[in-house]
Protein backbone atom coordinates (compact mmCIF):
# COMPACT_ATOMS: atom_id res chain seq x y z
CA UNK A 1 0.00 0.00 0.00
CA UNK A 2 1.33 3.29 -1.00
CA UNK A 3 2.12 6.05 1.78
CA UNK A 4 2.36 9.71 1.41
CA UNK A 5 3.24 13.30 2.89
CA UNK A 6 2.47 16.27 3.52
CA UNK A 7 4.86 19.41 4.75
CA UNK A 8 2.56 22.72 5.72
CA UNK A 9 5.37 25.05 6.63
CA UNK A 10 3.44 28.42 8.23
CA UNK A 11 4.97 31.32 10.00
CA UNK A 12 4.61 29.83 13.36
CA UNK A 13 4.26 26.16 12.89
CA UNK A 14 5.63 23.40 10.58
CA UNK A 15 3.71 20.39 10.68
CA UNK A 16 4.43 17.09 8.97
CA UNK A 17 1.64 14.77 8.60
CA UNK A 18 1.63 10.82 6.65
CA UNK A 19 -1.04 8.87 5.34
CA UNK A 20 -2.23 5.73 3.60
CA UNK A 21 -5.56 4.58 1.61
CA UNK A 22 -7.67 2.83 4.10
CA UNK A 23 -9.35 -0.22 2.02
CA UNK A 24 -12.55 1.66 2.28
CA UNK A 25 -11.30 4.85 0.62
CA UNK A 26 -10.39 7.15 3.23
CA UNK A 27 -7.36 8.51 3.85
CA UNK A 28 -5.84 7.29 7.08
CA UNK A 29 -3.72 9.12 8.83
CA UNK A 30 -0.81 7.58 10.72
CA UNK A 31 1.45 10.02 11.56
CA UNK A 32 1.47 13.87 12.36
CA UNK A 33 4.26 16.05 13.85
CA UNK A 34 3.95 19.83 14.69
CA UNK A 35 7.16 21.67 15.54
CA UNK A 36 7.45 25.71 16.00
CA UNK A 37 8.99 27.41 12.98
CA UNK A 38 11.93 29.01 12.88
CA UNK A 39 12.99 30.86 9.70
CA UNK A 40 10.00 32.01 8.60
CA UNK A 41 8.56 34.74 7.89
CA UNK A 42 4.82 36.47 6.22
CA UNK A 43 4.95 32.65 4.94
CA UNK A 44 8.13 32.88 3.31
CA UNK A 45 11.29 31.14 3.97
CA UNK A 46 14.06 33.52 5.27
CA UNK A 47 16.35 31.23 6.50
CA UNK A 48 16.45 28.00 5.11
CA UNK A 49 18.83 26.06 7.63
CA UNK A 50 16.76 26.74 10.67
CA UNK A 51 13.71 26.03 8.06
CA UNK A 52 15.74 22.63 7.50
CA UNK A 53 15.86 22.11 11.39
CA UNK A 54 12.22 22.91 11.81
CA UNK A 55 11.21 20.35 8.71
CA UNK A 56 13.29 17.71 10.56
CA UNK A 57 12.08 17.53 14.24
CA UNK A 58 8.32 17.67 12.11
CA UNK A 59 9.51 14.58 9.93
CA UNK A 60 10.75 13.09 12.99
CA UNK A 61 7.98 13.16 15.29
CA UNK A 62 5.73 12.07 12.62
CA UNK A 63 7.97 9.21 11.56
CA UNK A 64 8.07 7.66 15.05
CA UNK A 65 4.55 7.80 15.01
CA UNK A 66 3.43 6.00 11.79
CA UNK A 67 7.01 3.58 12.01
CA UNK A 68 7.76 4.87 8.12
CA UNK A 69 10.16 7.52 7.11
CA UNK A 70 9.19 10.62 4.99
CA UNK A 71 10.75 10.45 1.39
CA UNK A 72 8.50 12.72 -0.20
CA UNK A 73 6.15 15.72 0.09
CA UNK A 74 3.43 17.91 -1.35
CA UNK A 75 4.01 21.01 0.30
CA UNK A 76 2.34 24.40 0.82
CA UNK A 77 3.51 27.63 -0.63
CA UNK A 78 2.23 31.37 0.64
CA UNK A 79 3.05 34.49 0.75
CA UNK A 80 2.32 37.92 -0.82
CA UNK A 81 4.71 36.82 -3.77
CA UNK A 82 1.48 34.56 -5.42
CA UNK A 83 -0.55 36.04 -7.43
CA UNK A 84 -3.85 34.98 -8.90
CA UNK A 85 -5.99 36.17 -12.23
CA UNK A 86 -8.20 34.75 -14.88
CA UNK A 87 -7.41 34.13 -18.24
CA UNK A 88 -9.11 32.05 -21.01
CA UNK A 89 -8.17 30.08 -24.37
CA UNK A 90 -9.50 29.22 -27.55
CA UNK A 91 -8.93 26.51 -29.74
CA UNK A 92 -10.71 24.51 -32.84
CA UNK A 93 -11.63 21.44 -32.49
CA UNK A 94 -9.61 19.72 -34.18
CA UNK A 95 -11.19 16.10 -34.85
CA UNK A 96 -12.89 15.08 -38.18
CA UNK A 97 -15.94 13.83 -35.78
CA UNK A 98 -16.13 17.52 -33.97
CA UNK A 99 -15.75 15.60 -30.78
CA UNK A 100 -13.67 16.74 -27.88
CA UNK A 101 -10.61 14.97 -27.25
CA UNK A 102 -8.08 15.28 -24.33
CA UNK A 103 -5.75 16.80 -26.47
CA UNK A 104 -8.28 19.49 -27.57
CA UNK A 105 -8.24 20.40 -23.72
CA UNK A 106 -4.88 20.51 -23.43
CA UNK A 107 -4.15 22.34 -25.97
CA UNK A 108 -6.61 24.99 -25.10
CA UNK A 109 -5.23 25.40 -21.31
CA UNK A 110 -2.39 25.73 -22.87
CA UNK A 111 -3.36 28.51 -24.81
CA UNK A 112 -4.74 30.24 -21.56
CA UNK A 113 -1.52 30.48 -20.54
CA UNK A 114 -0.73 32.57 -22.71
CA UNK A 115 -0.53 35.86 -20.03
CA UNK A 116 2.20 38.64 -19.63
CA UNK A 117 4.44 37.07 -16.20
CA UNK A 118 6.95 39.24 -15.21
CA UNK A 119 10.48 37.62 -15.08
CA UNK A 120 10.65 37.08 -11.24
CA UNK A 121 7.51 35.12 -11.38
CA UNK A 122 6.60 31.79 -12.37
CA UNK A 123 3.40 29.90 -13.27
CA UNK A 124 2.31 27.71 -10.02
CA UNK A 125 -1.08 26.57 -10.88
CA UNK A 126 -3.37 26.47 -13.67
CA UNK A 127 -7.12 25.80 -12.53
CA UNK A 128 -9.53 24.63 -14.63
CA UNK A 129 -13.00 26.82 -14.24
CA UNK A 130 -14.90 25.82 -16.51
CA UNK A 131 -15.45 25.26 -20.76
CA UNK A 132 -17.55 26.41 -23.39
CA UNK A 133 -18.47 24.19 -26.65
CA UNK A 134 -19.56 26.52 -28.73
CA UNK A 135 -22.26 28.56 -27.22
CA UNK A 136 -22.45 26.12 -24.51
CA UNK A 137 -20.90 27.24 -21.13
CA UNK A 138 -20.69 25.92 -17.47
CA UNK A 139 -19.09 22.76 -18.57
CA UNK A 140 -16.89 21.17 -16.15
CA UNK A 141 -16.22 17.90 -18.12
CA UNK A 142 -16.22 18.82 -22.40
CA UNK A 143 -14.44 15.14 -23.40
CA UNK A 144 -16.74 13.44 -25.44
CA UNK A 145 -18.54 16.33 -26.56
CA UNK A 146 -19.43 17.98 -29.95
CA UNK A 147 -18.32 21.14 -31.46
CA UNK A 148 -15.88 23.29 -33.50
CA UNK A 149 -14.86 25.06 -30.94
CA UNK A 150 -13.85 24.81 -27.60
CA UNK A 151 -13.06 27.51 -24.40
CA UNK A 152 -11.61 27.38 -21.23
CA UNK A 153 -11.59 29.48 -18.17
CA UNK A 154 -8.63 29.32 -16.30
CA UNK A 155 -7.63 30.54 -12.93
CA UNK A 156 -3.95 31.05 -13.20
CA UNK A 157 -1.90 31.52 -10.06
CA UNK A 158 1.98 32.84 -10.54
CA UNK A 159 4.58 32.36 -7.11
CA UNK A 160 7.86 34.26 -7.02
CA UNK A 161 10.64 32.74 -8.45
CA UNK A 162 12.80 33.27 -5.48
CA UNK A 163 10.48 32.04 -2.68
CA UNK A 164 9.92 29.19 -4.90
CA UNK A 165 13.76 28.00 -5.03
CA UNK A 166 14.10 28.70 -1.40
CA UNK A 167 11.37 26.79 -0.18
CA UNK A 168 12.42 23.48 -2.63
CA UNK A 169 15.94 24.16 -1.24
CA UNK A 170 14.84 23.82 2.82
CA UNK A 171 13.10 20.78 1.82
CA UNK A 172 15.40 19.41 -0.32
CA UNK A 173 17.83 19.54 2.45
CA UNK A 174 15.80 17.69 4.75
CA UNK A 175 15.78 15.32 3.19
CA UNK A 176 12.84 15.14 1.39
CA UNK A 177 11.79 15.32 -2.90
CA UNK A 178 8.88 18.05 -3.12
CA UNK A 179 6.68 15.89 -5.49
CA UNK A 180 4.12 18.78 -5.65
CA UNK A 181 4.02 22.69 -4.56
CA UNK A 182 0.54 24.09 -3.48
CA UNK A 183 -0.83 27.01 -2.48
CA UNK A 184 -1.90 27.39 0.78
CA UNK A 185 -5.22 28.76 0.47
CA UNK A 186 -5.82 25.71 -2.50
CA UNK A 187 -5.34 22.68 0.25
CA UNK A 188 -6.95 24.50 2.97
CA UNK A 189 -10.14 24.63 1.16
CA UNK A 190 -9.91 21.04 0.04
CA UNK A 191 -9.91 20.48 3.58
CA UNK A 192 -12.76 22.20 5.03
CA UNK A 193 -15.13 22.81 2.00
CA UNK A 194 -17.91 20.10 1.27
CA UNK A 195 -18.39 20.13 -2.61
CA UNK A 196 -22.00 21.88 -2.14
CA UNK A 197 -19.95 25.32 -0.85
CA UNK A 198 -18.42 25.22 -3.65
CA UNK A 199 -21.26 25.36 -6.00
CA UNK A 200 -22.66 27.50 -4.42
CA UNK A 201 -19.89 29.85 -4.40
CA UNK A 202 -17.63 30.33 -1.05
CA UNK A 203 -14.59 32.64 0.27
CA UNK A 204 -12.06 30.31 2.39
CA UNK A 205 -10.02 32.65 4.36
CA UNK A 206 -7.29 30.96 6.27
CA UNK A 207 -5.95 33.27 9.20
CA UNK A 208 -1.88 31.71 10.18
CA UNK A 209 0.24 33.89 12.50
CA UNK A 210 1.98 35.53 9.38
CA UNK A 211 -0.36 36.00 6.76
CA UNK A 212 -3.87 35.27 5.66
CA UNK A 213 -4.90 33.26 2.43
CA UNK A 214 -7.87 33.52 0.54
CA UNK A 215 -9.70 32.19 -2.20
CA UNK A 216 -12.90 32.37 -3.57
CA UNK A 217 -15.06 29.49 -5.24
CA UNK A 218 -17.38 30.58 -7.77
CA UNK A 219 -19.77 27.54 -9.56
CA UNK A 220 -17.55 24.82 -8.28
CA UNK A 221 -14.20 26.44 -9.70
CA UNK A 222 -11.59 28.72 -8.21
CA UNK A 223 -12.33 32.24 -9.25
CA UNK A 224 -10.01 33.98 -7.32
CA UNK A 225 -6.89 33.75 -4.54
CA UNK A 226 -4.69 36.58 -2.82
CA UNK A 227 -2.55 36.59 0.16
CA UNK A 228 -2.21 39.14 2.43
CA UNK A 229 0.88 39.60 4.96
CA UNK A 230 -1.05 39.89 7.95
CA UNK A 231 -2.23 37.22 10.80
CA UNK A 232 -2.83 36.26 14.12
CA UNK A 233 0.80 37.21 15.12
CA UNK A 234 -0.07 40.83 14.26
CA UNK A 235 -2.38 40.79 17.02
CA UNK A 236 -0.39 39.01 19.19
CA UNK A 237 2.68 42.37 18.58
CA UNK A 238 -0.19 44.80 19.44
CA UNK A 239 -0.99 43.41 22.65
CA UNK A 240 2.61 42.73 23.75
CA UNK A 241 2.97 46.40 23.26
CA UNK A 242 -0.01 47.46 24.51
CA UNK A 243 -0.04 45.89 27.77
CA UNK A 244 4.03 46.08 28.08
CA UNK A 245 4.53 42.33 28.03
CA UNK A 246 6.47 40.09 26.25
CA UNK A 247 5.53 38.39 22.60
CA UNK A 248 5.34 35.07 24.74
CA UNK A 249 2.87 36.54 27.50
CA UNK A 250 0.77 38.51 25.19
CA UNK A 251 0.51 34.82 22.89
CA UNK A 252 -0.95 33.04 26.13
CA UNK A 253 -2.93 36.25 27.41
CA UNK A 254 -4.90 36.19 23.43
CA UNK A 255 -5.42 32.23 23.80
CA UNK A 256 -6.70 32.27 27.70
CA UNK A 257 -8.55 35.42 27.89
CA UNK A 258 -8.68 37.22 24.64
CA UNK A 259 -11.07 38.24 22.57
CA UNK A 260 -11.82 40.07 19.36
CA UNK A 261 -15.63 41.70 20.35
CA UNK A 262 -15.34 44.63 22.95
CA UNK A 263 -19.36 44.57 22.88
CA UNK A 264 -19.58 40.63 23.95
CA UNK A 265 -16.91 40.91 26.99
CA UNK A 266 -18.04 41.45 30.43
CA UNK A 267 -17.06 45.14 31.29
CA UNK A 268 -16.33 44.46 34.74
CA UNK A 269 -13.87 41.17 34.33
CA UNK A 270 -10.27 41.11 35.20
CA UNK A 271 -7.95 38.62 34.22
CA UNK A 272 -3.82 38.65 35.93
CA UNK A 273 -0.85 38.72 33.38
CA UNK A 274 1.44 35.90 33.54
CA UNK A 275 3.67 36.60 36.19
CA UNK A 276 7.06 38.32 34.96
CA UNK A 277 10.44 38.42 36.95
CA UNK A 278 10.69 41.42 39.13
CA UNK A 279 7.14 42.67 38.82
CA UNK A 280 4.10 42.60 41.03
CA UNK A 281 1.22 41.09 39.89
CA UNK A 282 -0.53 42.90 37.23
CA UNK A 283 -4.52 42.83 36.67
CA UNK A 284 -6.53 43.80 33.59
CA UNK A 285 -10.02 44.58 33.04
CA UNK A 286 -10.52 42.26 30.06
CA UNK A 287 -12.40 44.80 28.07
CA UNK A 288 -9.21 46.31 27.43
CA UNK A 289 -7.17 43.42 26.39
CA UNK A 290 -10.20 43.30 23.75
CA UNK A 291 -10.26 46.82 23.21
CA UNK A 292 -6.57 46.27 21.65
CA UNK A 293 -7.60 43.28 20.13
CA UNK A 294 -10.79 44.15 17.82
CA UNK A 295 -9.10 46.99 16.18
CA UNK A 296 -5.90 45.15 14.20
CA UNK A 297 -8.79 42.07 13.77
CA UNK A 298 -11.19 44.12 12.09
CA UNK A 299 -8.28 46.11 9.93
CA UNK A 300 -7.45 42.35 8.93
CA UNK A 301 -11.01 41.44 7.96
CA UNK A 302 -11.72 44.42 6.22
CA UNK A 303 -8.62 43.84 3.81
CA UNK A 304 -9.87 40.56 3.55
CA UNK A 305 -13.17 42.67 2.83
CA UNK A 306 -11.56 44.27 -0.16
CA UNK A 307 -10.19 41.24 -1.49
CA UNK A 308 -13.65 39.98 -1.75
CA UNK A 309 -14.95 42.87 -3.53
CA UNK A 310 -12.10 42.92 -5.79
CA UNK A 311 -12.99 39.78 -6.91
CA UNK A 312 -16.07 41.13 -8.16
CA UNK A 313 -18.51 37.90 -6.88
CA UNK A 314 -18.89 39.25 -3.51
CA UNK A 315 -22.69 38.85 -4.20
CA UNK A 316 -22.47 35.34 -5.51
CA UNK A 317 -21.38 33.54 -2.41
CA UNK A 318 -24.47 31.67 -1.37
CA UNK A 319 -22.11 29.34 0.53
CA UNK A 320 -20.82 32.54 2.51
CA UNK A 321 -17.43 32.67 4.24
CA UNK A 322 -15.79 29.88 6.65
CA UNK A 323 -12.55 31.14 8.63
CA UNK A 324 -9.90 28.29 9.36
CA UNK A 325 -6.12 28.66 10.22
CA UNK A 326 -4.69 28.90 14.26
CA UNK A 327 -5.77 33.03 13.95
CA UNK A 328 -9.58 31.82 13.89
CA UNK A 329 -9.22 30.57 16.84
CA UNK A 330 -9.67 33.85 18.46
CA UNK A 331 -12.91 34.81 20.39
CA UNK A 332 -15.45 36.15 18.66
CA UNK A 333 -13.59 36.11 15.14
CA UNK A 334 -16.79 34.40 12.92
CA UNK A 335 -19.17 37.17 14.43
CA UNK A 336 -16.65 40.30 13.85
CA UNK A 337 -15.91 38.64 10.34
CA UNK A 338 -20.08 38.58 10.06
CA UNK A 339 -20.15 42.19 10.74
CA UNK A 340 -17.06 43.43 8.98
CA UNK A 341 -18.43 40.85 5.27
CA UNK A 342 -22.24 41.06 6.43
CA UNK A 343 -22.70 37.81 5.38
CA UNK A 344 -22.72 34.56 6.98
CA UNK A 345 -19.29 32.93 8.31
CA UNK A 346 -18.87 29.73 9.68
CA UNK A 347 -15.37 27.93 11.63
CA UNK A 348 -14.06 25.32 9.41
CA UNK A 349 -12.25 22.22 10.85
CA UNK A 350 -10.80 19.70 8.66
CA UNK A 351 -13.46 17.40 6.95
CA UNK A 352 -12.66 14.21 9.73
CA UNK A 353 -10.42 11.87 8.19
CA UNK A 354 -9.17 8.06 9.34
CA UNK A 355 -6.52 6.83 12.03
CA UNK A 356 -4.98 9.21 13.94
CA UNK A 357 -7.63 12.08 12.49
CA UNK A 358 -8.10 13.28 16.39
CA UNK A 359 -4.51 15.06 16.31
CA UNK A 360 -5.25 17.21 13.33
CA UNK A 361 -8.60 18.44 14.38
CA UNK A 362 -8.16 21.61 14.76
CA UNK A 363 -8.58 25.00 12.05
CA UNK A 364 -4.90 25.00 12.17
CA UNK A 365 -4.22 21.78 10.78
CA UNK A 366 -6.37 22.64 7.83
CA UNK A 367 -3.88 23.30 4.88
CA UNK A 368 -1.75 20.47 6.00
CA UNK A 369 -4.77 18.20 6.03
CA UNK A 370 -5.37 19.39 2.65
CA UNK A 371 -1.66 18.78 0.89
CA UNK A 372 -2.36 15.55 2.60
CA UNK A 373 -5.56 14.73 0.49
CA UNK A 374 -3.99 16.48 -2.93
CA UNK A 375 -1.09 13.90 -2.17
CA UNK A 376 -3.39 11.08 -1.51
CA UNK A 377 -5.12 11.78 -4.60
CA UNK A 378 -1.95 12.49 -7.25
CA UNK A 379 -0.51 9.20 -5.75
CA UNK A 380 -3.87 7.33 -6.54
CA UNK A 381 -3.91 8.69 -10.03
CA UNK A 382 -0.31 7.58 -10.37
CA UNK A 383 -1.62 3.90 -9.57
CA UNK A 384 -4.46 3.69 -12.36
CA UNK A 385 -4.44 3.65 -15.75
CA UNK A 386 -4.33 6.81 -18.41
CA UNK A 387 -7.65 7.96 -17.96
CA UNK A 388 -10.76 6.33 -16.01
CA UNK A 389 -13.07 9.03 -14.83
CA UNK A 390 -14.07 12.85 -15.21
CA UNK A 391 -11.98 13.36 -12.19
CA UNK A 392 -9.19 11.44 -13.68
CA UNK A 393 -8.01 13.73 -16.58
CA UNK A 394 -8.31 16.33 -13.71
CA UNK A 395 -5.68 14.80 -12.27
CA UNK A 396 -4.09 14.30 -15.05
CA UNK A 397 -4.66 18.38 -15.99
CA UNK A 398 -2.69 18.97 -12.83
CA UNK A 399 0.45 16.72 -13.26
CA UNK A 400 1.01 18.15 -16.26
CA UNK A 401 0.81 21.49 -15.05
CA UNK A 402 3.50 20.77 -12.77
CA UNK A 403 5.48 18.51 -15.22
CA UNK A 404 5.65 22.32 -16.91
CA UNK A 405 6.76 24.39 -14.16
N1 LIG B 1 -6.64 29.29 20.85
C1 LIG B 1 -6.19 30.31 20.13
N2 LIG B 1 -6.69 31.55 20.29
C2 LIG B 1 -6.23 32.59 19.57
N3 LIG B 1 -5.27 32.50 18.64
C3 LIG B 1 -4.73 31.28 18.42
C4 LIG B 1 -5.15 30.13 19.14
N4 LIG B 1 -4.43 29.07 18.68
C5 LIG B 1 -3.60 29.57 17.74
N5 LIG B 1 -3.78 30.88 17.58
C6 LIG B 1 -3.05 31.78 16.68
O1 LIG B 1 -2.99 31.20 15.41
C7 LIG B 1 -1.79 31.63 14.74
C8 LIG B 1 -1.10 30.42 14.17
O2 LIG B 1 -1.94 29.82 13.24
P1 LIG B 1 -1.38 28.75 12.22
O3 LIG B 1 -0.71 27.68 12.96
O4 LIG B 1 -2.50 28.42 11.32
O5 LIG B 1 -0.29 29.65 11.48
P2 LIG B 1 0.93 29.22 10.54
O6 LIG B 1 0.42 28.27 9.53
O7 LIG B 1 2.10 28.80 11.34
O8 LIG B 1 1.30 30.62 9.87
P3 LIG B 1 1.03 31.20 8.38
O9 LIG B 1 -0.06 30.41 7.78
O10 LIG B 1 0.65 32.61 8.62
O11 LIG B 1 2.32 31.08 7.68
C9 LIG B 1 -0.94 32.32 15.78
O12 LIG B 1 -0.98 33.71 15.57
C10 LIG B 1 -1.60 31.94 17.09
O13 LIG B 1 -1.50 32.97 18.04
MG1 LIG C 1 -0.63 28.46 7.70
Amino acid sequence: MKEFASIDIGTSYTRVLMGRMGDDGVIQINGAGVSPSQGVRNGGVVNIEQTVQSIQTAAREAELMSGLVVEEAVVNITGKHLKGENSRGVVAVTNRDRVVTESDVLRVIEGAQNIRIPADQEILHVLSREFVVDDQSGIRDPIGMTGVRLESEVHIVTAGKTALTNLRKAVNAAGIRVTNLVMSSLASSEAVLTSGEKDLGVAVVDIGSGVTDIIVYVDGGVFSSATLPWGGSHVTQDLSFGLKIPMEAAELVKRNSGCVQIAAVDPIEKIELPAMSGRPPRWVLRQEIAAIMEPRMREIFELVDQELMRSGKKNALSGGVVITGGGSRVEGAASLAEEVFSMAVRKGNPLPLGGFFDRVDGPEFATSVGLLIGAAQSTDTARKAPRESGSGWMQKLRSWVSENL
